[in-house]
Protein backbone atom coordinates (compact mmCIF):
# COMPACT_ATOMS: atom_id res chain seq x y z
CA UNK A 1 0.00 0.00 0.00
CA UNK A 2 1.34 3.44 -1.20
CA UNK A 3 2.15 5.93 1.84
CA UNK A 4 1.36 9.30 1.61
CA UNK A 5 4.92 9.83 1.69
CA UNK A 6 5.36 7.50 -1.33
CA UNK A 7 3.20 10.90 -3.47
CA UNK A 8 5.17 13.62 -1.98
CA UNK A 9 6.58 15.88 -4.22
CA UNK A 10 10.43 16.77 -3.28
CA UNK A 11 10.35 20.04 -0.95
CA UNK A 12 13.57 20.38 -1.74
CA UNK A 13 12.88 21.92 -5.23
CA UNK A 14 12.10 25.20 -5.22
CA UNK A 15 9.84 25.22 -8.27
CA UNK A 16 7.79 22.37 -7.71
CA UNK A 17 4.39 21.23 -6.28
CA UNK A 18 5.68 20.66 -2.77
CA UNK A 19 4.03 22.65 -0.15
CA UNK A 20 8.10 21.11 1.18
CA UNK A 21 7.56 20.92 4.21
CA UNK A 22 10.60 22.57 5.60
CA UNK A 23 9.94 25.05 2.58
CA UNK A 24 7.21 26.57 4.83
CA UNK A 25 9.88 26.98 7.41
CA UNK A 26 12.43 28.66 5.23
CA UNK A 27 10.28 31.08 3.39
CA UNK A 28 9.71 33.43 6.42
CA UNK A 29 8.58 36.30 4.90
CA UNK A 30 5.15 34.12 3.19
CA UNK A 31 5.12 32.73 6.57
CA UNK A 32 4.32 36.01 8.28
CA UNK A 33 2.60 37.30 5.63
CA UNK A 34 0.30 34.00 5.68
CA UNK A 35 -0.33 34.52 9.62
CA UNK A 36 1.90 32.06 11.93
CA UNK A 37 -1.07 30.16 12.75
CA UNK A 38 -1.19 28.71 9.56
CA UNK A 39 2.12 28.52 8.88
CA UNK A 40 2.87 26.75 12.05
CA UNK A 41 -0.07 24.25 11.67
CA UNK A 42 1.57 23.30 8.47
CA UNK A 43 4.96 22.49 10.60
CA UNK A 44 2.92 20.41 13.16
CA UNK A 45 1.62 18.61 10.11
CA UNK A 46 4.97 17.99 8.51
CA UNK A 47 6.30 16.56 11.47
CA UNK A 48 3.52 14.19 11.91
CA UNK A 49 3.75 13.54 8.20
CA UNK A 50 6.99 12.31 8.55
CA UNK A 51 5.77 9.77 11.06
CA UNK A 52 8.71 11.18 13.74
CA UNK A 53 9.70 8.04 16.36
CA UNK A 54 9.64 9.11 20.24
CA UNK A 55 13.38 7.85 21.70
CA UNK A 56 12.82 3.95 22.47
CA UNK A 57 9.75 3.85 20.18
CA UNK A 58 9.67 2.50 16.41
CA UNK A 59 8.23 5.23 14.49
CA UNK A 60 4.39 5.40 13.88
CA UNK A 61 2.48 7.01 11.59
CA UNK A 62 0.79 9.83 13.35
CA UNK A 63 -2.34 11.60 12.93
CA UNK A 64 -2.89 14.52 10.34
CA UNK A 65 -4.62 17.10 12.96
CA UNK A 66 -7.83 18.01 11.79
CA UNK A 67 -7.44 21.54 13.59
CA UNK A 68 -5.72 24.25 12.12
CA UNK A 69 -5.86 27.61 11.10
CA UNK A 70 -6.35 26.32 6.97
CA UNK A 71 -8.17 22.88 6.60
CA UNK A 72 -5.71 20.23 5.74
CA UNK A 73 -7.00 18.39 2.43
CA UNK A 74 -5.50 21.31 0.38
CA UNK A 75 -1.81 21.19 1.11
CA UNK A 76 -0.52 18.25 2.83
CA UNK A 77 1.18 16.43 0.60
CA UNK A 78 -1.27 14.06 -1.89
CA UNK A 79 -2.54 11.15 -0.60
CA UNK A 80 -3.01 7.54 -2.71
CA UNK A 81 -7.10 7.51 -2.98
CA UNK A 82 -9.96 10.30 -2.43
CA UNK A 83 -13.48 10.43 -1.56
CA UNK A 84 -15.44 13.50 -2.66
CA UNK A 85 -19.40 13.79 -1.04
CA UNK A 86 -22.07 16.85 -2.08
CA UNK A 87 -25.09 17.19 -0.26
CA UNK A 88 -27.68 19.38 -1.00
CA UNK A 89 -29.63 21.92 2.02
CA UNK A 90 -33.61 21.90 1.21
CA UNK A 91 -34.99 25.16 0.83
CA UNK A 92 -36.91 26.27 3.78
CA UNK A 93 -36.92 29.99 4.95
CA UNK A 94 -33.68 31.49 5.66
CA UNK A 95 -33.49 31.83 9.07
CA UNK A 96 -33.78 27.66 9.18
CA UNK A 97 -31.51 27.19 6.40
CA UNK A 98 -28.98 28.72 8.76
CA UNK A 99 -29.53 27.70 11.65
CA UNK A 100 -29.98 24.01 9.77
CA UNK A 101 -26.22 25.07 8.13
CA UNK A 102 -25.07 25.53 11.49
CA UNK A 103 -25.92 22.42 12.47
CA UNK A 104 -24.63 20.41 9.68
CA UNK A 105 -20.94 22.41 10.11
CA UNK A 106 -21.12 21.50 13.80
CA UNK A 107 -21.48 17.51 12.61
CA UNK A 108 -19.26 17.62 9.88
CA UNK A 109 -16.56 18.88 12.34
CA UNK A 110 -17.03 16.60 15.14
CA UNK A 111 -17.21 13.81 12.57
CA UNK A 112 -13.94 14.59 10.57
CA UNK A 113 -11.82 15.78 13.90
CA UNK A 114 -12.72 12.81 15.55
CA UNK A 115 -12.00 10.46 12.27
CA UNK A 116 -8.49 12.12 12.03
CA UNK A 117 -7.64 11.84 15.44
CA UNK A 118 -5.89 9.08 17.14
CA UNK A 119 -8.23 7.47 18.35
CA UNK A 120 -10.94 7.30 16.12
CA UNK A 121 -14.30 6.32 17.85
CA UNK A 122 -15.15 3.85 14.98
CA UNK A 123 -13.65 0.35 15.58
CA UNK A 124 -13.65 -0.48 11.98
CA UNK A 125 -10.78 3.06 11.66
CA UNK A 126 -9.04 1.52 14.54
CA UNK A 127 -6.69 -1.35 12.38
CA UNK A 128 -3.47 -0.44 14.25
CA UNK A 129 -2.54 3.84 13.99
CA UNK A 130 -4.12 6.34 13.22
CA UNK A 131 -6.68 6.91 9.60
CA UNK A 132 -4.07 9.77 8.53
CA UNK A 133 -6.99 11.17 6.99
CA UNK A 134 -7.15 14.44 5.52
CA UNK A 135 -10.40 16.26 4.46
CA UNK A 136 -12.20 19.67 3.38
CA UNK A 137 -15.55 21.12 3.68
CA UNK A 138 -16.81 23.55 1.49
CA UNK A 139 -19.84 25.72 0.67
CA UNK A 140 -21.13 25.89 -3.30
CA UNK A 141 -22.06 29.23 -4.88
CA UNK A 142 -26.08 28.83 -4.74
CA UNK A 143 -26.07 28.23 -1.10
CA UNK A 144 -23.71 30.85 -0.47
CA UNK A 145 -25.90 33.49 -2.34
CA UNK A 146 -29.13 32.59 -1.32
CA UNK A 147 -27.84 32.44 2.25
CA UNK A 148 -26.15 35.22 2.41
CA UNK A 149 -22.64 33.85 3.29
CA UNK A 150 -19.44 35.95 3.53
CA UNK A 151 -17.64 34.10 0.94
CA UNK A 152 -15.11 35.90 -1.36
CA UNK A 153 -16.63 38.38 -3.74
CA UNK A 154 -14.83 36.65 -7.00
CA UNK A 155 -16.75 33.31 -5.86
CA UNK A 156 -19.76 32.62 -8.08
CA UNK A 157 -21.03 29.85 -10.61
CA UNK A 158 -18.38 28.32 -13.20
CA UNK A 159 -20.10 29.65 -16.41
CA UNK A 160 -20.90 27.00 -19.10
CA UNK A 161 -17.75 25.74 -21.40
CA UNK A 162 -18.23 24.81 -25.37
CA UNK A 163 -18.17 20.96 -24.97
CA UNK A 164 -19.36 20.19 -22.03
CA UNK A 165 -21.62 17.13 -21.25
CA UNK A 166 -22.09 17.54 -17.32
CA UNK A 167 -24.64 15.54 -16.07
CA UNK A 168 -26.34 17.67 -13.45
CA UNK A 169 -26.55 14.11 -10.81
CA UNK A 170 -22.77 14.13 -10.59
CA UNK A 171 -22.07 18.00 -10.42
CA UNK A 172 -22.84 21.12 -8.18
CA UNK A 173 -24.05 20.81 -4.49
CA UNK A 174 -24.68 23.41 -1.60
CA UNK A 175 -21.95 21.23 0.35
CA UNK A 176 -18.68 19.50 -0.90
CA UNK A 177 -16.33 17.18 1.55
CA UNK A 178 -12.96 15.88 -0.12
CA UNK A 179 -11.99 13.12 1.75
CA UNK A 180 -8.15 11.91 1.57
CA UNK A 181 -6.15 8.68 3.11
CA UNK A 182 -3.39 6.13 2.05
CA UNK A 183 -6.50 3.71 1.35
CA UNK A 184 -9.76 3.06 0.42
CA UNK A 185 -10.88 1.16 3.40
CA UNK A 186 -10.39 4.45 5.63
CA UNK A 187 -12.39 6.66 3.04
CA UNK A 188 -15.38 4.05 2.81
CA UNK A 189 -15.87 3.74 6.48
CA UNK A 190 -15.29 7.84 7.01
CA UNK A 191 -17.68 8.70 4.07
CA UNK A 192 -20.61 6.70 5.71
CA UNK A 193 -19.78 8.42 9.23
CA UNK A 194 -19.53 11.58 6.95
CA UNK A 195 -22.89 10.93 5.20
CA UNK A 196 -24.71 10.07 8.36
CA UNK A 197 -23.74 12.96 10.01
CA UNK A 198 -24.70 15.28 7.60
CA UNK A 199 -27.99 13.77 7.03
CA UNK A 200 -28.82 13.57 10.55
CA UNK A 201 -28.41 17.35 10.50
CA UNK A 202 -30.47 17.87 7.41
CA UNK A 203 -28.39 18.01 4.38
CA UNK A 204 -29.48 15.92 1.56
CA UNK A 205 -26.77 13.63 -0.21
CA UNK A 206 -26.41 14.95 -3.72
CA UNK A 207 -23.51 12.97 -5.03
CA UNK A 208 -19.90 10.93 -4.47
CA UNK A 209 -17.37 9.72 -6.23
CA UNK A 210 -14.16 8.37 -5.62
CA UNK A 211 -10.56 8.34 -7.10
CA UNK A 212 -6.85 7.23 -6.87
CA UNK A 213 -3.80 7.19 -7.52
CA UNK A 214 -0.91 4.94 -8.75
CA UNK A 215 2.12 3.71 -6.51
CA UNK A 216 4.42 6.37 -6.93
CA UNK A 217 8.15 6.67 -5.39
CA UNK A 218 9.23 9.18 -3.22
CA UNK A 219 9.32 12.55 -4.83
CA UNK A 220 8.21 11.41 -8.12
CA UNK A 221 5.06 12.84 -9.78
CA UNK A 222 1.96 10.78 -10.50
CA UNK A 223 0.77 9.70 -13.80
CA UNK A 224 -2.66 9.95 -14.97
CA UNK A 225 -4.47 7.06 -16.96
CA UNK A 226 -3.25 8.65 -20.11
CA UNK A 227 0.68 7.89 -18.91
CA UNK A 228 1.69 11.67 -18.43
CA UNK A 229 3.13 12.90 -14.99
CA UNK A 230 0.55 14.85 -13.31
CA UNK A 231 1.07 17.83 -11.27
CA UNK A 232 4.54 18.57 -12.25
CA UNK A 233 4.57 22.49 -12.69
CA UNK A 234 2.19 23.04 -9.54
CA UNK A 235 3.20 26.64 -7.31
CA UNK A 236 5.40 26.14 -4.64
CA UNK A 237 4.25 27.69 -1.33
CA UNK A 238 5.56 31.41 -2.14
CA UNK A 239 3.13 31.09 -5.34
CA UNK A 240 0.54 29.28 -3.62
CA UNK A 241 0.28 32.34 -0.95
CA UNK A 242 -0.02 34.51 -3.97
CA UNK A 243 -2.57 32.69 -6.20
CA UNK A 244 -3.94 29.89 -4.30
CA UNK A 245 -5.03 30.96 -0.96
CA UNK A 246 -7.29 33.85 -0.12
CA UNK A 247 -6.41 37.72 0.22
CA UNK A 248 -6.05 38.79 3.29
CA UNK A 249 -9.02 39.35 5.73
CA UNK A 250 -11.78 37.20 6.44
CA UNK A 251 -10.91 34.69 3.56
CA UNK A 252 -6.77 34.45 4.53
CA UNK A 253 -6.89 31.01 4.75
CA UNK A 254 -10.02 29.60 2.59
CA UNK A 255 -9.39 28.95 -1.36
CA UNK A 256 -11.77 27.79 -4.03
CA UNK A 257 -11.62 24.28 -5.17
CA UNK A 258 -12.81 23.60 -8.98
CA UNK A 259 -13.80 20.12 -9.21
CA UNK A 260 -14.37 18.75 -12.97
CA UNK A 261 -15.29 14.55 -13.80
CA UNK A 262 -13.21 14.53 -17.23
CA UNK A 263 -14.18 11.24 -19.03
CA UNK A 264 -10.54 10.04 -20.89
CA UNK A 265 -10.39 7.79 -24.13
CA UNK A 266 -7.42 6.09 -22.87
CA UNK A 267 -7.78 3.64 -25.96
CA UNK A 268 -7.97 6.17 -28.81
CA UNK A 269 -4.97 8.25 -26.81
CA UNK A 270 -2.60 5.41 -26.67
CA UNK A 271 -3.54 4.72 -30.56
CA UNK A 272 -1.41 7.71 -31.50
CA UNK A 273 2.22 7.15 -32.14
CA UNK A 274 4.59 7.98 -29.01
CA UNK A 275 5.90 11.19 -30.53
CA UNK A 276 2.09 12.70 -31.56
CA UNK A 277 1.17 11.86 -27.75
CA UNK A 278 4.04 13.96 -26.79
CA UNK A 279 3.19 16.83 -29.35
CA UNK A 280 -0.51 16.94 -27.78
CA UNK A 281 0.17 17.19 -24.53
CA UNK A 282 3.71 19.31 -24.99
CA UNK A 283 5.66 17.00 -22.76
CA UNK A 284 7.64 13.92 -23.01
CA UNK A 285 5.61 10.96 -21.15
CA UNK A 286 9.18 9.33 -20.55
CA UNK A 287 10.21 11.26 -18.22
CA UNK A 288 7.66 14.59 -18.31
CA UNK A 289 9.78 17.25 -19.40
CA UNK A 290 8.55 19.95 -21.82
CA UNK A 291 9.37 19.81 -25.40
CA UNK A 292 10.90 22.59 -25.18
CA UNK A 293 13.42 20.80 -22.12
CA UNK A 294 15.81 17.97 -20.99
CA UNK A 295 14.09 17.60 -17.23
CA UNK A 296 10.95 17.30 -15.71
CA UNK A 297 11.31 20.30 -13.45
CA UNK A 298 12.80 22.42 -17.12
CA UNK A 299 10.20 25.34 -17.24
CA UNK A 300 8.50 24.95 -20.47
CA UNK A 301 9.49 27.17 -23.10
CA UNK A 302 6.61 28.21 -24.84
CA UNK A 303 8.50 30.99 -27.47
CA UNK A 304 11.23 28.41 -28.58
CA UNK A 305 10.86 27.51 -31.96
CA UNK A 306 12.12 25.48 -34.64
CA UNK A 307 14.40 26.26 -37.80
CA UNK A 308 11.13 25.91 -39.43
CA UNK A 309 9.56 28.72 -37.77
CA UNK A 310 6.93 26.68 -35.62
CA UNK A 311 6.79 26.14 -32.27
CA UNK A 312 8.83 23.35 -30.15
CA UNK A 313 5.61 23.33 -27.88
CA UNK A 314 3.20 23.25 -30.46
CA UNK A 315 0.23 26.13 -30.55
CA UNK A 316 -2.74 23.79 -29.67
CA UNK A 317 -0.38 21.63 -27.24
CA UNK A 318 -2.10 21.25 -23.09
CA UNK A 319 0.80 22.68 -21.66
CA UNK A 320 1.28 25.96 -23.66
CA UNK A 321 -2.92 26.54 -23.30
CA UNK A 322 -2.54 26.16 -19.64
CA UNK A 323 0.59 28.21 -19.02
CA UNK A 324 0.34 30.79 -16.35
CA UNK A 325 1.74 33.24 -19.08
CA UNK A 326 -1.47 33.95 -20.64
CA UNK A 327 -2.99 34.56 -17.44
CA UNK A 328 -0.22 37.38 -15.80
CA UNK A 329 1.79 34.48 -13.77
CA UNK A 330 -1.70 33.25 -12.26
CA UNK A 331 -1.79 30.17 -11.24
CA UNK A 332 -3.30 26.86 -9.40
CA UNK A 333 -2.57 24.18 -7.42
CA UNK A 334 -3.80 20.79 -9.25
CA UNK A 335 -4.32 17.85 -7.02
CA UNK A 336 -6.32 15.58 -9.27
CA UNK A 337 -6.88 11.96 -8.85
CA UNK A 338 -7.74 9.23 -11.48
CA UNK A 339 -11.08 7.52 -11.66
CA UNK A 340 -12.40 3.95 -13.03
CA UNK A 341 -16.42 3.47 -13.09
CA UNK A 342 -15.98 0.95 -15.84
CA UNK A 343 -13.98 0.12 -19.04
CA UNK A 344 -16.54 3.09 -20.38
CA UNK A 345 -16.16 5.79 -18.38
CA UNK A 346 -12.73 6.38 -16.68
CA UNK A 347 -10.66 9.45 -16.07
CA UNK A 348 -9.73 12.53 -14.17
CA UNK A 349 -11.08 14.04 -11.55
CA UNK A 350 -9.59 17.16 -11.96
CA UNK A 351 -9.17 19.08 -8.69
CA UNK A 352 -7.53 22.90 -8.87
CA UNK A 353 -7.58 25.47 -5.92
CA UNK A 354 -7.09 28.68 -6.56
CA UNK A 355 -8.28 32.41 -5.19
CA UNK A 356 -10.02 33.11 -7.76
CA UNK A 357 -12.31 30.57 -10.14
CA UNK A 358 -12.12 33.28 -12.85
CA UNK A 359 -8.41 31.92 -13.37
CA UNK A 360 -10.34 28.40 -14.12
CA UNK A 361 -12.45 30.25 -16.34
CA UNK A 362 -9.86 31.63 -18.43
CA UNK A 363 -8.01 28.54 -18.67
CA UNK A 364 -10.77 26.23 -19.62
CA UNK A 365 -12.18 28.59 -22.40
CA UNK A 366 -8.68 28.23 -24.09
CA UNK A 367 -8.50 24.58 -23.51
CA UNK A 368 -12.55 24.05 -24.67
CA UNK A 369 -11.20 26.50 -28.21
CA UNK A 370 -7.84 24.34 -29.18
CA UNK A 371 -6.70 22.22 -27.04
CA UNK A 372 -5.27 18.94 -28.68
CA UNK A 373 -6.47 16.73 -25.78
CA UNK A 374 -10.22 17.49 -26.97
CA UNK A 375 -10.93 14.73 -29.30
CA UNK A 376 -9.93 12.51 -26.15
CA UNK A 377 -12.07 14.14 -23.29
CA UNK A 378 -15.43 15.06 -22.13
CA UNK A 379 -16.47 17.14 -19.11
CA UNK A 380 -19.13 14.98 -17.94
CA UNK A 381 -19.43 16.38 -14.12
CA UNK A 382 -18.69 19.62 -12.41
CA UNK A 383 -18.46 21.57 -8.87
CA UNK A 384 -17.29 24.75 -7.42
CA UNK A 385 -16.67 25.04 -3.69
CA UNK A 386 -15.50 27.65 -1.68
CA UNK A 387 -12.92 25.76 0.58
CA UNK A 388 -13.60 27.04 4.63
CA UNK A 389 -10.69 28.53 6.66
CA UNK A 390 -9.90 25.38 9.37
CA UNK A 391 -11.10 25.72 12.92
CA UNK A 392 -9.40 25.71 16.52
CA UNK A 393 -10.42 22.57 18.49
CA UNK A 394 -12.45 24.78 20.18
CA UNK A 395 -14.56 25.93 16.99
CA UNK A 396 -16.52 24.76 14.33
CA UNK A 397 -15.94 24.80 10.70
CA UNK A 398 -18.25 28.13 8.73
CA UNK A 399 -17.85 30.23 11.63
CA UNK A 400 -16.28 33.04 9.06
CA UNK A 401 -19.45 32.71 6.90
CA UNK A 402 -21.87 34.23 9.24
CA UNK A 403 -21.90 37.80 9.29
C1 LIG B 1 -8.25 14.87 -18.38
C2 LIG B 1 -7.91 16.13 -18.59
C3 LIG B 1 -6.52 16.63 -18.38
C4 LIG B 1 -5.33 15.98 -18.53
C5 LIG B 1 -5.10 14.54 -18.96
C6 LIG B 1 -4.28 16.92 -18.19
C7 LIG B 1 -2.93 16.64 -18.21
C8 LIG B 1 -1.94 17.55 -17.94
C9 LIG B 1 -0.53 17.26 -18.03
C10 LIG B 1 0.07 15.93 -18.43
C11 LIG B 1 0.14 18.39 -17.69
C12 LIG B 1 1.67 18.59 -17.68
C13 LIG B 1 2.30 18.17 -16.39
C14 LIG B 1 1.97 19.06 -15.22
O1 LIG B 1 2.44 20.18 -15.14
O2 LIG B 1 1.20 18.60 -14.39
C15 LIG B 1 -0.84 19.39 -17.37
C16 LIG B 1 -0.55 20.67 -16.96
C17 LIG B 1 -1.51 21.61 -16.64
N1 LIG B 1 -2.87 21.48 -16.78
FE1 LIG B 1 -3.87 19.83 -17.39
N2 LIG B 1 -4.86 18.12 -17.84
C18 LIG B 1 -6.21 17.99 -17.95
C19 LIG B 1 -7.17 18.95 -17.71
C20 LIG B 1 -6.88 20.24 -17.33
C21 LIG B 1 -7.88 21.26 -17.10
C22 LIG B 1 -9.39 21.09 -17.24
C23 LIG B 1 -7.19 22.38 -16.72
C24 LIG B 1 -7.74 23.74 -16.33
C25 LIG B 1 -8.73 24.34 -16.95
C26 LIG B 1 -5.79 22.06 -16.70
C27 LIG B 1 -4.80 22.92 -16.31
C28 LIG B 1 -3.45 22.63 -16.31
C29 LIG B 1 -2.43 23.55 -15.86
C30 LIG B 1 -2.65 24.93 -15.25
C31 LIG B 1 -1.20 22.91 -16.07
C32 LIG B 1 0.19 23.46 -15.73
C33 LIG B 1 0.66 24.38 -16.83
C34 LIG B 1 2.03 24.97 -16.47
O3 LIG B 1 2.13 25.71 -15.48
O4 LIG B 1 2.99 24.62 -17.17
N3 LIG B 1 -5.63 20.77 -17.10
N4 LIG B 1 -2.11 18.85 -17.53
Amino acid sequence: MPTEQGNAQDPSRPAATGFGRRRVLLAGGAVLAAGVGAAADELVRDDRAAGRATAGAPPTEAAIPFHGARQAGVTTPQQPATHLLSFDLPKTSAATDRKTLRSVFGALTRTLATAASDAPRDPRLRGGGATRLTSLVGVGPALAARLGLNVPASFGELPPFPGDRLDPRRSNGDLLVQLCAADRWTLTIVAELVGRAAHAAGAVPRWTQSGFLPHTAPGTTPRNLFGSKDGTANPDHAAAEEWVWGPSGDHRNGTVLVYRRIRMDVTGFAALPEGRRDQVVGRRARDGAPLSGTTEHDEPDIYAKNPDGSYVIPATAHVRLTSPRFDGGARMLRRSYSYDDGPADRGLLFCAFMRDPDRFTRVQNRLAARDALNPFLQHRASAVAYVLPGTAPAGTLGEQLWT
